[in-house]
């Protein structure tokens, strides 16, 4: 199974498995990663599951929405690898994805 990287706001970086078809935040909250709250369950309207995803990826993830966009203007800590786990589409194409739980608003 492809792997996903995740580094927690304290830097620590640990590897889980990746199950195509589900979202990054969900395979991050089923792996017990309580820092990622993602309060609206994936409908693109809390903001609470944002990530920073590795610049080495930026190409091979699912654009960037409107809304999505729009959402993240919201956060003090959005830089240009900011995204919303919710609305990124894990493959197996992404193994290997690394990102970081995004500082907390
Ligand atoms: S879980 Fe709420 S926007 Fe992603």
């Amino acid at each position: 199974m492809a792997k996903l990287v995740v580094v927690t706001r304290d830097g620590t970086e640990k590897t889980v498995e990746g199950q195509a078809g589900l979202s990054v935040m969900e395979i991050i909250r089923d792996a017990g990663f309580d820092e990622l709250l993602a309060l609206c369950g994936g409908c693109c309207s809390c903001a609470t599951c944002h990530i920073h995803v590795d610049p080495a990826f930026a190409d091979k993830v699912d654009p960037i929405s409107e809304d999505e966009n729009d959402l993240l203007d919201s956060s003090a800590h959005r830089n240009a690898q900011s995204r919303l786990s919710c609305q990124v589409h894990f493959t197996d194409a992404l193994d290997g994805l690394k990102v970081t739980i995004a500082q907390e608003d």
